[in-house]
């Protein structure tokens, strides 16, 4: 019997359905929470399902993809503890239309084995979740045990490790990180760098301190741009060196990007992500009365101005970034323990911005600030916030795209139309007490988001109207886009 037969789950009528590769109106068919079919529009109508949802002609488009999300991390950053548990942070995450995210499992320095960090983070998420999801390893000590652990995380869907060239608990050597590249590469495993320096780092808020410049806007003075493109030149050496892809994650400057792009064009494997607050927000968001800028301190920090913000965006439109993600990574503002105001003290009541938890919240905002702002095609938005994510860390097609009987049926629908209105933090349900985007002007919104064919949700019908726990462990493979051979020469370049 046909499906049109038999019926099917749910179709969404009547969408603009956008994949990376192709913008249309058709009508969606989903059975057995996967793309069973699409159909011209309307096409549908008559065919029996439990569920239609009409989308009006609005945009419908394979969930987002997250690939850089913290959730219940411990103290790395300094004092501040994480506010997102592995079920706030996806509760937000349906609501901004994101259906998988891949968060950390930060090994401790004084672990040799990076299966004791899997397990916990497995522990921590299991039955917890909205949305499915996967973990990246953060490798802080890549010892020959350690090391030897690669294939295991292959077989347990591991595919991608992130290492750190600053933050003392994480920091590696420019040895250490080769030791990782290497097997890295032999075992089909991603490698995520946070590009900055570190000793330029501790040096420069050295100066700054014993000048008494504490307050969170010498948080940007401490981070110059210089700091970040040294880093990001060095992880490129040290890949090619190797014959390893890299992932530079969250760039905020236009002179990281364009060490990429210069990498990109001698054809060196080198990927780039990165995130809303390199889009909207700039060294002023710091600089605000009191200690309110302590809610924009992340790593690297927002830049200059205008100038600074085009060239991100510019990165986006050219190729330069492979993917945008949210980075986020919440605490609490109003919390003197483990939030932002854990560096007042009472010789320094405005902070002092080394000990600042760096990070913030982003996972429901990222969607629809980037969608608002129409600067990039509906296309090219998918391929950065959904397809790539599934592409790079090994994902796709089962997510990231909408291929009949392969993909799962995770969908974001839009509003045909809606009147802009400014992000509020009371509208977002994460658990932070604040969003750095507060009053940015916003004319989309997730209006329904499906998981695997289920309802999760329906902003005018209640909301979030998933339960806690649907989400699942997505099992990864290797990166679509590192080949099993190399094919680059690195003797080149
Ligand atoms: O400031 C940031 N980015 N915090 C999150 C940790 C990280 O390095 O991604
Ligand atoms: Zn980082
Ligand atoms: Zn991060």
């Amino acid at each position: 019997m046909s499906l049109f037969e038999t019926g099917l789950d749910c179709i969404v009528l009547n969408g603009t359905v956008v994949t990376a590769a192709d913008i249309g109106r058709y009508d969606v068919g989903i059975k057995d929470g996967k793309i069973a079919l699409l159909a011209p529009a309307l096409a549908l109508a008559n065919v029996p399902a439990s569920r239609v949802i009409d989308a009006e002609g609005a945009y419908v488009m394979p969930g987002g993809v997250d690939a850089h999300v913290h959730l219940a991390e411990p103290e790395l950053f300094g004092k501040g503890r994480s506010v997102d548990d592995y079920t706030s942070g996806t509760r937000s995450a349906i609501a901004g239309g994101t259906t998988t995210i891949i968060a950390f499992a930060p090994q401790d320095k004084k672990d040799s084995s990076l299966l004791i960090a899997l397990d916990d983070v497995h522990q921590k998420a299991v039955k917890n979740t909205y949305c499915d999801y996967s973990f990246h390893m953060i490798v802080s000590n890549p010892c020959q045990q350690v090391l030897d652990e690669f294939p295991v995380l292959r077989e347990r869907g591991i595919s991608s490790v992130k290492i750190y060239m600053t933050y003392e608990a994480l920091q590696l050597r420019d040895r250490q990180i080769l030791d990782v590249l290497l097997q890295a590469r032999t075992h089909g495993v991603t490698t995520m760098v946070h590009a900055e320096n570190g000793d330029m780092l501790s040096w420069m808020t050295e100066q700054l301190e014993s000048r008494a410049l504490l307050a969170p806007k010498y948080h940007v003075t401490s981070r110059p741009p210089i700091l970040e493109r040294e880093a990001t030149n060095r992880a490129i050496a040290l890949g090619q060196l190797v014959g390893a892809p890299i992932l530079i994650v969250h760039v905020s400057s236009p002179q990281a990007a364009n060490a990429i792009r210069e990498a990109q064009t001698h054809g060196l494997p080198v990927f780039a992500e990165t995130c809303p607050q390199y889009l909207f927000l700039t060294r002023s968001d710091l600089d605000q009365p009191g200690f309110e800028g302590a809610k924009c301190v992340c790593s690297p920090p927002p830049r200059d101005g205008p100038s600074d913000l085009e060239a991100i965006w510019k990165g986006l439109e050219n190729g330069t970034f492979t993917i945008l993600s949210s980075d986020h990574c919440a605490f609490l503002y109003d919390d003197a323990v483990h939030g932002k105001k854990s560096a007042i003290s009472e010789d320094a009541p405005l902070g002092r911005f080394k000990y600042i938890p760096n990070g913030c919240p982003g996972v429901e905002t990222r969607l629809p600030l980037v969608l608002s702002a129409t600067r990039l095609r509906p296309q090219r938005f998918v391929e950065l916030t959904s397809t790539n994510p599934a592409k790079l860390y090994g994902l796709y097609p089962q997510k990231g795209a909408l291929i009949p009987g392969v993909s799962d049926a995770d969908l974001v629908i839009w509003y045909p139309e809606l009147e802009p209105f400014p992000v509020t933090n009371a509208a977002l349900h994460h658990s932070a007490d604040y969003t750095p985007f507060e009053g940015h002007r916003v004319c989309q919104w997730p209006r329904y988001t499906l998981l695997r064919g289920e309802l999760v949700w329906d902003r005018d019908n209640g909301g979030i109207v998933g339960a806690k726990g649907v989400g699942q462990f997505v099992h990864r493979g290797r990166s679509a886009f590192c080949d099993e051979q190399p094919p680059w020469d690195v003797d080149q370049y």
